[in-house]
């Protein structure tokens, strides 16, 4: 088949058009190309977004049954990604995640993941009724943070469980690194079982060598990318690209009508088409410039007293087979300050505002989208930090609190006394967490850092359990999950579910 021509944009197009021919619209959306929207608004926004906000009339394709300028889209897409399909998506990764569970799973079928998946997998479980048999991460006690499963733990955990039907794997992380994706996938397909990457922080990495693999070229069955995270789409813009002949693309289509609005931004899915041509025709180039910007700031940081910022030393590390440069993980705890006040006194007296922050860390991403005067900016905010924090009192105390290792007693992953969706679908009640061993949990519960769940929906919940996240909790660290984050409450299967009752004690 000839290359297609990535310069083009089909669906951008269609839009321009449309909006061209100048048509009389008696059709959603209601505030007909603006004209019926305030103007406290619209003045803001501009006329052509709103122009652009229109339904899939004729012309326009239709998401769900693409025959026209959405379904060239997703080809070039799929050509540019190295896929046999792609297929944009409106809700991010987190409708991509939904749909390759439920495409590829039924109740009762099982499926590895890490522990610390996105929580999008865990709705993904619930609507599909598949059984998850987690694996852990590696975890750098050092940063408090996870990284990747290793090919090794995949491999020990298909031993243990050969009834699985398919492997599902997060990389990069959020904190840049990558799994070993071509050993997995040997693994993997090895045993027969499908390959599904989260990769929503890696819709740039096919597009440049120095970038670690990407899911597509490392042989996945699916993956899915949050373009609007790293690259030029607008949020909530992602894709999700399939290949081989393992996957029922009939299936993962009517999955996807399923789960897909009827009425998309059609914004979103130009922004899709553009920055698909943008990375097939000047990614190289712009990826570059981005990595080279990233690497000037990781030094400039390092040499801040006080401040370190991992890189691409790290690969070889447990969980960490490649590293994505263009993330700044900078880490400020020798200054005393958690990564969250850090992140906190960077945005309001810097004006500097970063993506993440955990108990030592604050990470910044570097994109196409960044000009050498904002990172200098970024550098210089660092560096008034770590000058202000030279008698920071408080600093002692917190580093020894941190020095705990939030990793110590999780290394059992409690008992699934029911799946996700049947814990999610039951009759909840709350009840004191001090008085909840022995009950099945209802929700996930993960201290932050380093973000793996201790318990999730349909587990039970042991003395032990609680005994460990008293002491998180009361050594200052951030539960994640429950309606009551301080833990006093916790939300459990009501009697007369499930769940064993003869065990509690
Ligand atoms: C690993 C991972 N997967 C999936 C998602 C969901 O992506 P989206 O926000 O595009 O729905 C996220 C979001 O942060 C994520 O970190």
């Amino acid at each position: 088949m000839p290359a297609l021509d990535q310069t083009k944009t089909p669906y951008f197009d269609a839009l321009m058009e449309y909006i061209h021919a100048g048509t009389v619209s008696f059709h959603t959306p209601g505030h007909k190309h603006g004209v019926g929207m305030h103007e406290r608004l619209r003045r803001f926004i501009g006329d052509n977004v709103l122009k652009m906000d229109l339904t899939q009339v004729r012309g326009l394709d239709d998401l769900n049954a693409p025959h026209g300028p959405i379904q060239e889209a997703h080809e070039l897409a799929a050509a540019a990604y190295g896929a046999d399909f792609s297929y944009f998506l409106i809700n991010g990764s987190t409708v991509g995640n939904q749909a390759m569970f439920m495409s590829t799973l039924r109740p009762g079928d099982s499926i590895l993941m890490p522990r610390n998946s996105h929580k999008s997998a865990l709705s993904a479980l619930i609507m599909s009724g598949a059984t998850p048999v987690y694996m852990r991460p590696e975890v750098d006690a050092s940063l408090h943070i996870d990284h990747c499963v290793t090919a090794q733990t995949v491999s020990q955990a298909l031993d243990a469980n050969p009834h699985v039907r398919a492997v599902f794997i997060t990389s990069p992380t959020y904190y840049g690194a990558t799994a070993d994706l071509i050993e997995i996938e040997r693994i993997v397909h090895g045993r027969g079982k499908l390959l599904l990457v989260d990769e929503a922080w890696g819709p740039h990495l096919h597009f440049h060598p120095e970038l670690p693999a990407s899911a597509t070229s490392a042989g996945a069955d699916m993956c899915v990318n949050s373009t609007h995270k790293l690259i030029a789409g607008m949020s909530q813009a992602a894709m999700l690209h399939a290949q081989g002949s393992r996957i029922d693309l009939g299936g993962l289509r009517s999955t996807l009508r399923l789960l897909q609005s009827t009425s998309p931004l059609l914004v979103l899915l130009a922004s899709l088409d553009v920055a698909r041509m943008q990375m097939a025709t000047q990614g190289r180039d712009l990826l570059s410039h981005t990595l080279e910007l990233a690497r000037e700031t990781r030094v400039r940081l390092r040499a801040i007293e006080g401040i370190s910022c991992i890189g691409p030393e790290q690969v070889g590390r447990p969980g960490i087979a490649g590293y994505d440069e263009t993330r700044l993980v900078i880490t400020v705890a020798e200054l005393g300050y958690t990564g969250y006040e850090a992140s906190e006194i960077l945005r309001t007296r810097h004006d500097v505002q970063i993506e993440l922050a955990d108990l030592r860390n604050i990470v910044a991403l570097v994109t196409i989208g960044d000009r050498r005067a904002d990172l200098e900016q970024l550098v210089n905010a660092v560096a008034a930090l770590a000058t202000a924090s030279h008698s920071h009192e408080r600093g002692a105390a917190r580093v020894r609190r941190q020095q705990r290792q939030p990793s110590d007693g999780l290394d059992k992953i409690p008992e699934q006394v029911v799946t996700p969706r049947e814990a999610f679908l039951a009759d909840h009640v709350e009840i004191a967490f001090s008085d909840s061993a022995g009950h099945v949990c209802a929700e996930v519960v993960t201290p932050y850092p380093p973000g793996i769940p201790v318990l999730c929906p349909g587990e039970r919940i042991t003395q032990e359990t609680i005994d460990y996240l008293r002491l998180e909790i009361d050594a200052g660290v951030h539960i994640q999950g429950p309606a009551d984050e301080k833990l006093r409450m916790i939300r459990v299967l009501a009697a007369g579910e499930r769940p064993d009752r003869s065990k509690r004690p």
